[in-house]
């Protein structure tokens, strides 16, 4: 049972600064501390090098905003993330913005031919250089990690795709655009929005997720944006979506991945401290980190 905690310290995936400082403040709201109390060897491995651009660049054929510095920063990690797995321990990733979950998953999947991704957000990151409405990459990681989008981004780990459509399940989306909608119907994906969690509630969502997942992959990753909560709740994000997954509801989804046993890597991403409320999102971060890893009231 050992952990490795990296950090990824980007902002570049979007234009709201702060959230570079996520890793620091998911460290000081006590990560390592309460997975340690859970009776884990830890190992902070510190955080992956991200280049430091006080403004945006612009791709100039493509409009994507910040691209080499994104490319090169996901390549760092995903090089980390495979050593990490390597060595027989579970990647935690803290971010950062959402983009990081490109070098994640091109870390994890070297390692899984048919892996499973929960995607735990408001938004599909679905999105390509010509469907974006922003250009900002944290929009389109998954649609990358399915191999599609620009070959800077898709290659990255010198292979692709990472994932398969039919292996993804998407919680809790409420913001999706129309190039999503278009990709999620074309590929099949399986998407709980906010109507199927009021419809049926988080215990079935979740007893469908596991299940459907069980059939069907080897191991299964955990991308959380914080912005899958409620901003009541997570106001610490930078693109924040009203009518969110409750704290409770998502504590629930935490407490029955870990009794699956199913997850074998997860990021917990888009923490902005300058847009946070004393650390609150930070905070709830940790405390469903540690529900995912097996901490009980009794
Ligand atoms: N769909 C919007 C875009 O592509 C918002 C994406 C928000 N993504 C996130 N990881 N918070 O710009
Ligand atoms: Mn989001
Ligand atoms: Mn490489
Ligand atoms: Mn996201």
């Amino acid at each position: 049972k050992s952990v490795s905690i990296i950090g990824v310290p980007m902002d570049l995936g979007q234009t709201r600064r702060g959230v570079d400082m996520g890793p620091s403040a998911i460290r000081y709201a006590g990560v390592k501390e309460c997975l340690v109390k859970l009776g884990y060897s830890v190992y902070d491995e510190g955080n992956i090098k991200v280049e430091i651009q006080e403004r945006t660049i612009l791709d100039q054929k493509t409009s994507l905003k910040n691209l080499t510095a994104v490319a090169e920063g996901n390549e760092r990690l995903a090089h980390k993330v495979e050593e990490v797995i390597s060595q027989r321990r579970f990647p935690l990733v803290l971010g950062g913005d959402h983009s990081i979950a490109i070098g994640t998953l091109a870390g994890v999947a070297k390692h899984s031919q048919n892996l499973g991704v929960i995607w735990y957000d408001a938004h599909g990151d679905l999105n390509t250089a010509e469907t974006s409405p922003s250009g900002n990459i944290h929009g389109m990681p998954l649609a990358v990690s399915l191999g599609i989008g620009h070959p800077a981004l898709t290659n990255i780990g010198g292979y692709a795709p990472k994932i398969k459509p039919e292996n993804i399940v998407i919680i809790g989306a409420r913001d999706l655009d129309t190039g999503e909608r278009k990709l999620i119907k074309e590929k099949g994906i399986k998407v709980y929005t906010m109507h199927e969690i009021d419809r049926i509630g988080m215990t079935n969502v979740m007893k469908e997720t596991i299940d459907y997942l069980k059939e069907r992959t080897e191991h299964v990753h955990l991308s959380l944006d914080m912005d899958g909560l409620d901003p009541t709740e997570a106001p610490g994000v930078g693109t924040p979506v009203a009518g969110g997954i409750s704290y409770r509801e998502s504590h629930l989804a935490m407490e029955m991945l870990e009794e699956s046993k199913l997850i074998t890597s997860a990021e917990f991403v888009e923490v902005n401290p300058i847009l946070d409320e004393k650390n609150k999102t930070g905070a709830a971060a940790v405390a469903l980190i540690s529900s995912l890893f097996g901490e009980k009231l009794l």
